[in-house]
């Protein structure tokens, strides 16, 4: 894929104190959504004092986010994350074993080399599981609260790509087509989740934390759930992804289609049918919820949801 000359990195040099000590001018990451947001947390730090977790964005912690942060330029091998044009960075607390959203308009990658034969080496599990990352950020960006056409036009053809490429990046790596429609997919699905995001990625978070599940499959695992759960309350517009990928019907038979792609597709590239088969465990679904409630990301969710809500969705998961 053909993608326009960097320009020189001297031409963002940055003279903080840290970086100048170091005579570095920015930070470059390679690699999958956690090195792209080490990258940042690195560039952040280079500029801010005390602990990262002092920036978390549940405690309004962008606000002391600076403009010196020096440039991050993102070079993605992985399809899902999106972090190559996010403004957001995600780092575990191991301490509390909780993700930690760090936000700020400064953390934007001043440049994305995106090629999708960075990607072409990927395992199909990988694939798959980043993948639905991507599609579930397009999903439930286009399913959050919030009146932000832009972002839902970007989402729906976010969904239309996976619809497309994912399950043809997984069955074959080489596809180079394929490869490029889910680089597409992933940074539409970032940009579409500047409007929100959902339940799917409060239960997903946890799952991560305590579990070291990938995100994307817990995401993957989850999102069907979650859809079907959202659909007293967003029947429109799952009828709308109903349309995009293919289906016909009334607007009930098309959200029913929307659920039903989301599942089969999922199923069709091996992500498991449930958490209980990914090696989660009943005894730790207490303990998952409580997190759950605490993460922010519901807070766009189109349905209020509960820490009882959370534990009911993990329950039915396992
Ligand atoms: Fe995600």
């Amino acid at each position: 894929m053909a993608c326009r000359a960097i320009p020189p990195l001297a031409t963002w040099t940055v003279r903080s104190p840290s970086t100048a000590k170091g005579k570095c001018d920015g930070v470059i990451g390679v690699g999958g959504g956690s090195p792209l947001d080490v990258a940042k947390a690195v560039a952040l730090m280079a500029t801010h004092s005390g602990s990262i977790f002092e920036y978390d964005d549940a405690l309004d912690g962008w606000q002391k986010v600076r403009a010196d942060v020096p440039p991050v330029i993102t070079v993605p091998t992985t399809a899902g994350t999106g972090s190559e044009v996010g403004r957001s960075t995600v780092i575990t607390n191991t301490e509390i074993e909780k993700k930690v959203v760090i936000f700020s308009p400064h953390l934007m990658p001043k440049f994305a080399v995106i090629d999708p034969e960075l990607a072409v080496g990927l395992p199909p599990a990988v694939t798959a599981a980043t993948g639905m990352d991507a599609l579930t950020h397009n999903v439930e960006a286009f399913l959050a609260t919030g009146y932000h056409p832009m972002c839902d036009g970007i989402a729906l053809e976010g969904i239309r790509q996976c619809s497309l490429y994912l399950r043809r990046a997984v069955e074959n790596g080489q596809d180079l087509e394929a490869r490029a429609g889910m680089a597409m997919a992933s940074m539409m699905g970032a940009v579409a989740f500047q409007k929100g995001l959902g339940a799917t990625h409060s239960l997903a978070h946890p799952l991560s934390a305590v579990c070291h599940l990938h995100h994307g499959l817990a995401n993957g695992i989850l999102v069907a759930r979650v859809m079907e759960w959202n659909a007293d309350v967003s029947r429109d517009r799952l009828a709308r992804i109903g349309m995009v990928v293919g289906g016909h019907g009334t607007d009930a038979e098309l959200a029913r289609g929307a659920v039903r792609f989301v599942r089969e597709l999922a199923a069709v590239i091996g992500i498991p049918q449930s958490l209980g088969a990914a090696g989660v465990e009943v005894s730790q679904v207490d303990h998952l919820a409580d997190l759950a409630a605490e993460d922010s990301c519901h807070r766009s969710n189109p349905k209020p949801c509960t820490r009882n809500d959370f534990k009911a969705l993990y329950s039915a998961a396992l």
